[in-house]
């Protein structure tokens, strides 16, 4: 996920060794703890923002507006407070600025010591928020768990394509991903069990556990060795080749060792990659770099992963139907990212962008139809039943077509459209760009749902059919394109064509089958 997580040269070749060996299903599991952690901070804090007891302590004029809401009252405008939201998208803007740092720690200091401070800061800010007694408290908790986020997005996607062997590279990478729905849906799955907690302190339950997959992180960082490609960038090839036989199990690693030596002498005269990226033949990587990650948090996705309990409680649902709606659409939103991975690679990208985006389109504007004629402008009404269910199920369908389109195709592609000569540019690009929407989506969504009403939902539609033509017209199918190959994509392209230079095609040549190992 956010980091960049997938990686499309990972087929290689078949080196010797074991392909399952103990520090292989270590690293599932830091794989793993990096992807919950990410994951379950994206869907602990909507569910914690719904419960009342939470809402008394912190925010008892938010809480005050919703209770005095009935019938009579803008439901609107129930939850409409900058600090709320602050409490949510504070995370992101401090993962931005942390990422910042990450990549230079993680390039000269190695993959490992991100990690563990990664695990370390996140179970501070897990302490933090789980005995918060005041505001400040509870957003500097997330801000630090923010910087983890930044630091364990930067350093584990890269740990995880070094360590794994080259036959599973992109299903480890994958994985990631999928551990980031599951941790969304734990996230919603917990607020549900407590909520239940009668003491009112569930919410502390809530926000304390991020310290599980902390605990994963710290204890993953502590026992498994840095990287053969990260202890070989910093000078020391005997001490990396000892840890690439470890790993693999065997003393035979000769050939591989070899592959990494000669991408590591390749990583180094890719010392421009910021100017690299800024020349007409890189155009078509800078804008699409650019406008996926905006696109992607234009859809929406994240009013329903940060928002869903607060949203469905907005439009009148009760505490346990909101909590269980959220588990419903993180179900689904776990499910569909499975069904995307399953087929991407069978019916392209295209297939799915353009199909996921006609989904969203055709719920998103199903929602707004049924918010207006509920709630008007004025935002008096309720829902029935029917419509309350006919609601989260158009939310599911619409959480479906992003999560096997936009979702993962959001990082896969601007990863396998990217030479090395401006990979690490074009992630970072990527990353920066998706945690600072991410930002002021959590930030703004609230305030716009009281300003914008039922049209908000028409807003995102409207982005959603821009970014579809987008797609249309200006993203070429890439699947199963060899990196070396790229530019041939390009230069076929009836608008990027005139940006390519005959000589590109051969140029690229040169790149062929080791980018995947240095993303620092
Ligand atoms: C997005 C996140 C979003 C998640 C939902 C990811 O691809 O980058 O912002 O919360 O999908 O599963």
């Amino acid at each position: 996920m956010a980091g960049g997580t997938f990686n499309i040269e990972g087929g290689g070749k078949n080196y010797e060794g074991r392909m399952i060996t103990l520090f292989v299903i270590f690293t599932c599991v830091v794989a793993a703890s990096g992807g919950l952690l990410f994951g379950y901070d994206i869907g602990i804090s909507g569910g914690v923002t719904s419960m009342d007891p939470f809402l008394s302590k912190f925010f008892p004029s938010v809480e005050k507006k919703m209770k005095n809401s009935g019938d009579d009252g803008n439901m609107y405008c129930k939850f409409e407070s900058q600090i709320l939201t602050l409490f949510t998208s504070s995370l992101y803007i401090a993962a931005l600025v942390a990422s910042f740092f990450a990549s230079v720690v993680t390039r000269k200091y190695g993959r490992k010591i991100s990690m563990f401070f990664a695990g370390c800061v996140f179970l501070l800010g897990a302490i933090l928020n789980g005995v918060a007694n005041s505001i400040v408290l509870l957003i500097l908790g997330r801000l630090s768990l923010g910087v983890g986020v930044g630091f364990a997005n930067q350093a584990v996607p890269v740990y995880l394509s070094e360590m794994a062997p080259a036959k599973f590279r992109g299903a480890l990478n994958i994985g990631f991903t999928i551990a980031c729905t599951i941790g969304i849906l734990v996230a919603n799955l917990v607020n549900y069990g407590t909520s239940k907690i009668k003491s009112g302190q569930g919410w502390r339950v809530s926000l304390a556990l991020a310290g599980v997959p902390a605990l994963m992180m710290i204890i993953g960082s502590l026992f498994l060795p840095d990287t053969p490609n990260s202890i070989l960038a910093r000078g020391h090839p005997k001490e990396a080749k000892k840890v690439l036989q470890k790993v693999r199990g065997t003393e035979n690693v000769d050939e591989e060792f070899q592959d990494l030596i000669q991408a590591s002498e390749a990583a180094k005269k890719v010392e421009h990659p910021w100017t690299n990226i800024t020349q007409p033949r890189y155009r078509p990587q800078l804008v699409i770099c650019c406008l996926i990650p905006l696109f992607q948090q234009l859809t929406g996705i994240n009013v329903i992963m940060f928002y869903a309990p607060v949203l469905f409680k907005t439009l009148g649902m009760g505490d346990d139907a909101s909590l269980i709606s959220a588990v419903i659409t993180g179900s689904v939103n776990v499910v569909s990212t499975i069904v995307s991975i399953v087929t991407v690679d069978r019916l392209g990208r295209r297939v799915l962008f353009l199909e996921g985006g006609v989904q969203m389109v055709v719920c998103q504007i199903a929602v707004a139809i049924l918010v207006w004629m509920e709630f008007s402008v004025s935002g008096v009404g309720s829902l029935t039943k029917g419509e309350a269910n006919f609601l989260v199920f158009l939310i599911c369908m619409y959480v479906a077509g992003f999560a096997w389109s936009w979702g993962p195709l959001g990082w896969l592609v601007p990863s396998e459209i990217c030479p090395l000569e401006i990979r690490s540019a074009g992630q970072a690009i990527n990353v920066s760009i998706n945690m600072l929407f991410t930002f002021v989506i959590g930030q703004a969504f609230l305030t716009m749902l009281c300003s914008m009403k039922f049209g908000l939902f028409f807003f995102f539609a409207g982005f959603v059919i821009i970014m579809t033509i987008f797609v249309a017209f200006f993203i070429p199918e890439t699947k199963n394109v060899p990196i070396e190959e790229i530019n041939t994509v390009w230069k076929a392209h009836w608008f990027w064509g005139k940006y390519i230079p005959d000589d590109a095609i051969i140029d690229g040549t040169h790149n062929k089958g080791k980018v995947d190992l240095q993303e620092m």
